[in-house]
C-alpha cells in the first residue's frame, strides 16, 4: 500500500454541475493537483454560471467540452481512474439514477468502468425529498461513492443537510479511497451469493428469499480492491459486477462443484449464499400430477459448502454469513465455532430495513475474540467496510 502521495498520477475526470458550490471547484482542483493528480474538467451548461472555466484552467485543470471532435465521452471514460462529480445537483443525481446520456458528463458516466464518486449539493428540502432519497438509494446500490453532503448554513438561507463537502474533505476522501484501493491486488477470492434452487420436478422446486445483493456487493468491493474475484451465484436478477468472473449455478450441489473447481491457490472465501440446507431426495423426471390430498416429500441434507471450505488444507481465509431471526449473536458465534470460520457476519431477518431483498443491512461482525455491531448502512457500504476488515486480518503470504 502506498502511504504517501496516493493521488500521484491518478487521472480524475471532474464533472461540475450547476450549483452555487461550483465556485469552490478551483480550490478542489488545486488540492488534487497539489497531491499529484491529473484533472480533466467537464462542465455542465449551467455550471459556467457559477465558476469561470478560466479559473479552473488557471489552477491546472484541462477543460473538455461537448464540442470537442472525436469521441470525448469514450476517450474520457477510458482515461479516468475516477469520475468525481462536485457539486452534484439533485437533477444530476436523478439523471444518473435513470441512466440518462444526454450530455458529455452523463454519457461518460454510463461509458466508464471507473468508480464514480459524487459530492451532492442542494437545498435541504430537495435532499430530503423522497425522489432524491430514492435516487440516492439506487445510486448507492450501484456502488456509487458519496462524499457528503454536510449539514450547515445554505446559500438559500436554510440550515440543514445538503451543503457540498469542503474541497479539503473531498480530496481527503479520495486519498483514503486510493490508499485502500489495490490492497488485495491479484489475490484469488471466491464469493458465493444468492439462493439455491432445489428441484422437485422439471417445473417446481424449493428456494428462499435471498436476493443476492449482499454477496454481489461483497464481490464488487473485493474487485474494487484488486482481488481476482470469482462469484458463484445462485439464480438472481442481478447483473455481474464489473471485473468479477461470475459462474451461475442452480442447486447447492452445483454450487459446491463450482467452488471446488477453484480450490487451487484460493486465499479468500466469502460464503454469502443462502444455500438450501435440504433438497428433495429425488427429482421426478416428469411434472408431478395432483392425486392424493397430501403430498409427502422426503428431503436430504445438502453439503455445507462453507464448513467444507473451512476444512480444506491449506484453507483460504473463510468468512460466513448468518441470517438469524432470533438470538442473533449467540447463534452466529456458535456457527463461527462449529464451522471453524475466521469471521462471521450476522444479520437479522424479518426486521424492516435489513436482511433479504432490502438495499440496507444491519450487521454484527464476529470473530473469535470480538463482537462488533455496525451501524445500519447500504449493502454496498457494509460490503466495503467488511472488505476493509478482511484486509486487516488476511494472513500475508
Ligand atoms: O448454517 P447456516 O446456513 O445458517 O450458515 C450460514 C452460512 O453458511 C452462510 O455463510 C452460507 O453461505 C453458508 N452455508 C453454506 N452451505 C450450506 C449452508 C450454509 O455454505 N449448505
Amino acid at each position: 500500500m502506498r502511504d504517501k502521495a496516493r493521488a500521484q498520477g491518478r487521472r480524475v475526470v471532474l464533472g461540475i454541475t450547476g450549483g452555487i458550490a461550483a465556485y469552490k471547484t478551483p480550490e478542489l482542483v488545486r488540492r488534487l493537483r497539489t497531491a499529484g493528480a491529473v484533472v480533466r474538467a467537464v462542465l455542465s451548461q449551467s455550471a459556467t454560471r457559477f465558476v469561470a472555466p478560466g479559473a479552473l484552467a488557471a489552477v491546472g485543470a484541462e477543460l473538455v467540452d461537448d464540442e470537442d471532435r472525436g469521441m470525448p465521452h469514450i476517450d474520457l471514460a477510458r482515461w479516468a481512474d475516477i469520475v468525481l462529480i462536485a457539486p452534484a445537483t439533485a437533477h444530476l443525481l436523478a439523471r444518473l439514477a435513470m441512466g440518462a446520456a444526454d450530455d458529455l458528463l452523463t454519457t461518460l458516466c454510463l461509458a466508464t468502468e471507473a468508480p464514480l464518486c459524487v459530492a451532492p449539493a442542494m437545498n435541504r428540502v430537495m435532499w430530503e425529498h423522497p425522489a432524491t432519497r430514492a435516487n440516492h438509494a439506487q445510486l448507492l446500490e450501484r456502488g456509487v461513492l458519496f462524499v457528503g453532503p454536510g449539514a450547515g448554513p445554505q446559500a438559500c438561507g436554510e440550515n440543514g443537510p445538503g451543503r457540498m463537502s469542503e474541497p479539503l474533505e473531498i480530496a481527503a476522501f479520495l486519498e483514503r479511497f486510493w490508499g485502500e484501493t489495490g490492497a488485495l491486488r491479484d489475490i484469488p477470492a471466491l464469493v458465493t451469493a444468492g439462493p439455491t434452487y432445489e428441484a422437485l420436478d422439471p417445473a417446481r422446486g424449493f428456494t428462499n428469499r435471498s436476493s443476492g445483493k449482499m454477496g454481489y456487493a461483497v464481490a464488487a468491493a473485493l474487485a474494487e480492491q484488486g482481488a481476482q474475484v470469482v462469484l458463484v451465484s445462485g439464480p438472481t436478477a442481478l447483473a455481474a459486477p464489473p471485473g468479477v468472473h461470475r459462474i451461475l449455478v442452480t442447486s447447492a450441489i452445483e454450487m459446491r462443484e463450482a467452488v471446488r473447481a477453484h480450490r487451487e491457490g484460493l486465499r479468500l472465501f466469502v460464503g454469502a449464499a443462502a444455500v438450501a440446507d435440504y433438497r428433495p431426495e429425488t427429482m421426478a423426471p416428469q411434472k408431478l400430477k395432483k392425486q392424493a390430498d397430501t403430498l409427502t416429500v422426503t428431503f436430504v441434507r445438502n453439503p455445507d459448502i462453507l464448513a467444507e471450505v473451512a476444512q480444506w488444507q491449506p484453507r483460504p481465509f473463510t468468512v460466513g454469513f448468518a441470517a438469524e431471526t432470533e438470538a442473533l449473536e449467540d447463534h452466529a458465534r456458535a456457527k463461527l465455532e462449529k464451522k471453524g470460520l475466521d469471521l462471521i457476519v450476522a444479520n437479522p431477518v424479518g426486521e424492516p430495513g435489513a436482511g433479504f431483498g432490502t438495499d440496507q443491512n444491519r450487521v454484527t461482525v464476529i470473530n473469535k475474540d470480538r463482537t462488533v455491531a455496525w451501524a445500519a448502512a447500504a449493502k454496498t457500504e457494509i460490503a466495503r467496510q467488511l472488505v476493509r476488515e478482511i484486509i486487516k486480518r488476511l494472513p500475508r503470504n
